[in-house]
């Protein structure tokens, strides 16, 4: 199905169900640095001539390359990472995980294993999926990300409630790269693009996932687009992509982290 369908069809299954989105005009009362955290799906780039690259599904064994890549074409991208995946534990990745964080790119949630579409899952596992991942990278990298995909898009209004300290993240950019058709991806991210697409869904497990991403690089610098991390398209400062361990909501975040993790964690050096 090409985008522009399922997008109308998400758009209106999402009037149905009453869920917000979020869109650009939300945010003179959120204020610039305050994303909703309320039951609000984030699907587009808020910064000019920004586009919000975003991985899914890693990190796999293309990941390092991409990482050249990206450093290669100065560009930024967020990382949404399972902890289980395609056979992979994310414990065998923790120098690319490193290296994502040092190289200026954003670590966020996308569940623990992939395993459930979290609007057909209970609160507790949801939590599970959640906690189990940010408990991992509090291991590996001393980071919990406070931005989250959740798998196969899916969403629920009742999800949304559960997972209010989160930013949930979805797409209007979509390469559709799953079925591993170069050609495919590339068109779709054109289409995409010429529509006002700003916020990508590409992955970094496929086997076109280096040649789709220098398509990508290309045409946004022909375009003159900078390829951003989605805090940075979404003008959400650093300190907002993580929190402390055993910090539940933001506020309290904000209000007991003076030193933030992502400041000790540049610092520390790791
Ligand atoms: C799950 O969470 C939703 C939203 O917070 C809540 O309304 C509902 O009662 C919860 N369900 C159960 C079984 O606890
Ligand atoms: C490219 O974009 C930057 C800002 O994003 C702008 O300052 C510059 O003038 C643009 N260059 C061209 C050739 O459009
Ligand atoms: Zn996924």
């Amino acid at each position: 199905m090409k985008f522009n369908t399922l997008f109308t069809l998400t758009t209106f299954i999402g009037h149905l169900a009453a869920i917000p989105t979020y869109h650009n005009s939300d945010f003179s009362h959120v204020g610039i640095s305050s994303l909703p955290y309320d039951k609000q799906i984030i699907s587009a780039c808020t910064e000019p001539n920004t586009v919000g690259l975003a991985f899914d599904d890693g990190p796999h064994i293309y990941t390092d390359q991409l990482l050249d890549l990206l450093h290669q074409y100065g560009a930024k991208a967020t990382f949404f990472v399972n902890g289980v995946n395609y056979g992979h534990q994310i414990d065998s990745y923790k120098s690319v995980l490193q290296r994502e964080v040092k190289d200026g790119h954003q670590i966020a949630s996308h569940t623990w294993d992939h395993k459930w579409e979290l609007d057909k899952a209970s609160n507790e596992t949801i939590m599970w999926e959640m906690t189990t991942l940010d408990d991992k990278l509090d291991d590996l990298i001393g980071l919990r990300p406070t931005y989250m995909r959740p798998p196969n898009l899916a969403t629920s209004e009742r999800m949304l409630d559960v997972l209010k300290d989160y930013h949930v993240i979805t797409t209007n950019l979509n390469t559709d790269d799953s079925g591993g058709n170069l050609d495919w991806s590339k068109s779709c991210f054109d289409d995409g693009l010429e529509e006002g697409g700003s916020l990508i869904l590409a992955h970094d497990t496929k086997d076109i996932a280096i040649d789709l991403a220098t398509y990508m690089l290309d045409m946004l610098k022909e375009k003159n687009i900078t390829g951003v991390t989605v805090g940075d398209c979404l003008g959400d400062p650093k300190e907002n992509w993580y929190r402390k361990a055993g910090d539940d909501f933001r506020d309290s975040f904000l209000l007991q982290n003076k030193e933030n993790p992502y400041e000790k964690y540049i610092k520390t050096g790791l």
